[in-house]
């Protein structure tokens, strides 16, 4: 059963590293967001930062409720699409918010997928040594999992997400209206994120999701609402207990990276042109692999995982050959000492570090979700 709230709000406490802030989730958010900033922050100007795609849809019904609470908002847009978060954009958004005069104690407010969140966020972060964020996540990627957490991003020429900070949002309000307009591709690829979460941490929200995948693929509200509250209560007790991923005993924060690094290289092998949350799939069902052969998971539960991962249409449409993404892994940024090293699941619900798989091993689990050669 789902837990009604009096107002149809459901909320999320998060307390990371002294930082206490509500990641809000329901339909028609954006409205009573003016509201909710002026409740908590003393300004009366905000900058929204957004993608051109999102502002078009949403800039206005934020920004009108910005006003409605008697604060005065500047609206900055990117174009849409990952090369927008770079140091370029980045250095047109300072000279933006130089002219705006943008002050310590106003909100920058991400309106956007996880681009524009990590994008403002590091501009949030670095702006002035750090002005506060709100975060108002409008894709199932961002809502999942990009907003709650702090980690803000940039990617180099050399690399995605290399150059950024940690800058934990004062307050993530999730207006699941938004969600509506969110081509098929985009809202099926995020959802590769919810399943990691119920493999790493909560076997039981796995058994749910597989109970509800009809609901969740018809975008049914009140069970979307549901399906990222249990995200961000995972993602926030996991980050809690380990907000930098420098846990020295067990997995911590870094028990969130499953199927990333291999997702990260097949990323990268496709040139970029796959989803986030796709590529993630794919890595996931590897590292599935790998951790029947290496860590001990049973065969019945890698299979509840693809079959889930089906059935909630996360899929590819173009699958990199296994050889480069071999040659990829090499240059991770998460291996130590130049050995491989990745958090797979034990079971459902477990994880642990398999540290430096041998070459065939490794090639065996990424050839059972990629062609051969390459
Ligand atoms: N900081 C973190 O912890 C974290 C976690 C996961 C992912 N990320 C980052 O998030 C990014 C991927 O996020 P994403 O998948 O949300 O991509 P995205 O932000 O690029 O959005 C995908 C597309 O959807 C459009 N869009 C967004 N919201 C929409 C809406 N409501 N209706 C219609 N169209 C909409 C955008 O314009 C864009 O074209 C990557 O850069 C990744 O590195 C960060
Ligand atoms: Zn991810």
């Amino acid at each position: 059963m789902i837990p009604p709230m009096a107002d149809g709000v459901l909320s999320v406490a998060v307390e990371v590293a002294g930082h206490a802030y509500r990641v809000e989730i329901g339909a028609g958010l954006l409205a009573g967001t003016g509201e909710r900033i002026r409740a908590m922050l003393p300004a009366r100007r905000a900058t929204i930062i957004s993608d051109r795609a999102v502002a078009a849809l949403y800039g206005e019904r934020l920004g009108q409720s910005l006003l409605a609470a008697g604060i005065e908002y500047s609206l900055l847009t990117v174009p849409p699409g990952d090369a927008s978060k770079s140091l370029a954009v980045a250095a047109e958004l300072y000279d933006e918010l130089a002219l705006l005069r943008h002050a310590r104690d106003e909100p920058v407010i991400a309106l956007g997928g996880g681009m524009v969140g990590d994008l403002a966020g590091f501009v949030a972060a670095t702006w002035m040594r750090g002005v506060p964020v709100i975060q108002c996540p409008t894709t199932t990627e961002a809502a999942i999992d990009a907003a709650v957490g702090g980690k803000t991003a940039l990617n180099h020429a050399s690399g995605k997400n290399l150059i950024g900070a940690f800058h934990q949002p004062r307050l993530v309000r999730v207006d699941t209206d938004c969600l509506a307009t969110l081509d098929d591709r985009d809202f099926a690829a995020g959802l590769a994120e919810s399943v990691k979460h119920a493999v790493v941490a909560d076997a039981v929200f796995l058994d749910w999701q597989e109970q509800q995948v009809e609901p969740i693929n018809s975008r049914r509200p009140d069970i979307i609402a549901e399906l990222i509250r249990r995200n961000c209560a995972i993602k926030a007790a996991v980050v809690a207990a380990d907000e930098r991923e420098t846990s020295a005993q067990g997995v911590g924060r870094a028990a969130l990276n499953f199927g990333h690094t291999i997702g990260h290289a097949i990323e990268a092998a496709a040139g970029y042109r796959l989803r986030h949350g796709e590529a993630v799939a794919l890595g996931m069902r590897a590292e599935l692999a790998l951790a029947e052969e290496c860590a001990g998971l049973r065969p019945g539960d890698r299979g509840r995982v693809e079959q889930l991962l089906a059935g909630l249409r996360v899929a590819a449409p173009e699958r990199p050959p296994a050889g480069r993404v071999m040659s990829l892994l090499g240059h991770d940024k998460k291996t130590r000492g130049g050995r491989l090293r990745l958090v797979v699941p034990s079971g459902l619900g477990a994880v642990q570090w398999l540290e430096a798989p041998s070459p065939e091993v490794l090639r065996r689990a990424i050839e059972h979700v990629l062609p051969a050669g390459g």
